[in-house]
């Protein structure tokens, strides 16, 4: 196993989140869990063809925002009951340190996070199993890889099969209680990665004309968060295939006529995430066609955004943004009768198929590895398993923290229409006969990142993200 560099660094602007902050988060977390164990397993490094050509590392959130410790191959546990926190790790071997060269040692890196306690790594086993049998209950959060599952195996005896069974809903709910509402530091470092996302976002404004590639406009995003030091906070999806909702290809030429769809966003040191959207025409104006389905999505967007408030459920801007949809749909004949009727009853997700928008942090669709029903449903409210509904990451009421992205689209995916003109379904709200010429438009989509306030919302980011069609074009010709 071969240790990473320890990547935690403040931002190139120096932001960074303090050690206070970490010791605090935990403090709260032993207060709200209130008795047991709790068990953090820190990210290995993968290997992507053969062991040691790894993937990037990348450490696993939880254990980042409540350690900060940006290394492989840690554990850490809690211990409640005595009162005690414990880093688990190894210290490097001299081969190690000639390959990726040498690290504080395990004391001095948990001590700069407030950690006073650190141990080998083969000694986290027999904790454990001490602390079963004197009765205390280890609590674990869902493992998301597979070398976590057998870890837990080896730990805990719990077979994968066995283990969501087991995962702690306690843990789960106390760390969403804490992970979803963002303080000052952590909304200035996410408004740092929101910045180098819309600089990534300009520079495709700039990039993009015919001839080039979709590869050639990905590189040129890239490049800028990663000149940085910073990385991408999801695969960059750049590709004029819109209606492909996470085309990752880059197989296409752009040609005049296209429209060209870019969602990518960088994750700063800090491993904060930004995440934007931006459509834009391959030629210097979009088609009158294009320019009218546009407007209707700028519609959408500014429904949607006029709902961002306090108390007031997600799912309505959603529903609010559908319907916005909807009514476009009806102005061009492609569908009718009561539009809000339409996007409540989920006709809309013939245009629309995914959610408004979802939780953003640590990770770009945040603690989605802790469970959706957590993280954007209120208890006891129950996801839709509906076509368009079940992808409403983020449905209950807006609290005052709450970072999120807004991103309706209009898609036409034609696999998706002769489905549902085949099972005739929506038929009182979608015109199917009238969709023939509409077939090959694509699709597009524009996604801006929100903080909740006390009295409203706040657009995160300091650099404007054109959205007009006029504030498109002029900066494709910046
Ligand atoms: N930006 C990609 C996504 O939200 O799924
Ligand atoms: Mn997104």
């Amino acid at each position: 196993m071969v240790p990473s560099n320890n990547r935690l660094s403040p931002c190139p602007s120096g932001l960074r989140v303090s050690p206070q902050s970490y010791e605090r988060r935990r403090s709260r977390l032993k207060k709200d869990v209130g008795s047991g164990i709790l068990l953090f397993l820190g990210n290995m490094e993968v290997g992507m063809n053969y062991a040691d050509n790894t993937y990037r590392f990348r450490q696993d959130s939880s254990f980042l925002y409540f350690f900060g410790l940006d290394y492989a191959a840690l554990a850490a546990v809690i211990d409640i009951d005595e009162d005690r926190e414990i880093v688990f790790g190894n210290e490097l071997t001299i081969d190690d340190i000639v390959w990726t060269g040498t690290q504080p040692t395990l004391h001095d890196k948990c001590e700069a996070m407030g950690i006073k306690d650190s141990r080998p790594m083969n000694e986290l086993k027999t904790y454990l199993d001490q602390a079963r049998r004197r009765g205390q209950h280890i609590h674990f959060l869902p493992p998301y890889r597979g070398d976590h599952q057998v870890w837990l195996w080896e730990l805990l005896g719990l077979n994968p099969a066995e283990q969501n069974n087991s995962v702690s809903q306690r843990l789960v709910k106390a760390i969403v209680r804490q992970r979803i509402y963002k303080d000052e530091e952590e909304i200035a470092i996410i408004e740092e990665a929101v910045n180098i996302s819309t600089q990534m976002h300009l520079a495709a404004y700039r990039k993009v004309r015919p001839g080039i590639h979709e590869a050639e406009v990905a590189a040129a995003v890239e490049e800028v968060a990663c000149k940085g030091g910073n990385t991408l906070s999801f695969p960059t999806i750049a590709t004029v295939k819109g209606q492909v909702l996470h085309n990752h290809g880059f197989i296409h030429t752009l040609k005049e006529g296209d429209i060209f769809l870019l969602d990518a966003g960088a994750e700063t040191r800090m491993h904060y995430a930004g995440d934007l959207s931006s459509s834009m025409p391959v030629g210097e104006r979009f088609t009158e066609r294009q320019e009218i389905i546009y407007n209707i999505h700028l519609d959408s967007f500014r429904a949607a955004v006029d709902m961002l408030h306090p108390g007031v459920p997600f799912r309505e801007a959603h529903l609010a943004a559908a319907t916005k949809i909807c009514e476009g749909m009806k102005s061009l004949g492609l569908m009718k009768g009561d539009p809000v009727e339409a996007a409540h009853i989920g006709a809309y997700a013939l245009f629309f198929p995914c959610g408004l928008g979802h939780m953003m942090g640590l990770d770009v669709h945040n603690m989605e590895n802790l469970g959706e029903e957590y993280v954007g449903y209120n208890e006891g409210e129950a996801k839709s398993t509906q076509f368009g509904f079940k992808s409403l990451r983020l449905a209950r009421p807006l609290e005052p923290g709450f970072v999120f992205t807004v991103e309706p689209g209009i898609y036409f995916i034609p696999e998706l229409i002769d489905k549902w003109e085949a099972e005739h379904q929506f038929t009182d709200f979608i015109n199917y006969d009238k969709l023939g010429p509409w077939r090959d438009f694509t699709g597009l989509r524009n996604e801006l990142d929100y903080v909740i306030t006390t009295d409203g919302v706040r657009q995160l980011g300091t650099i404007k993200k054109p959205m007009t069609l006029e504030e498109v074009y002029a900066a494709k010709e910046a």
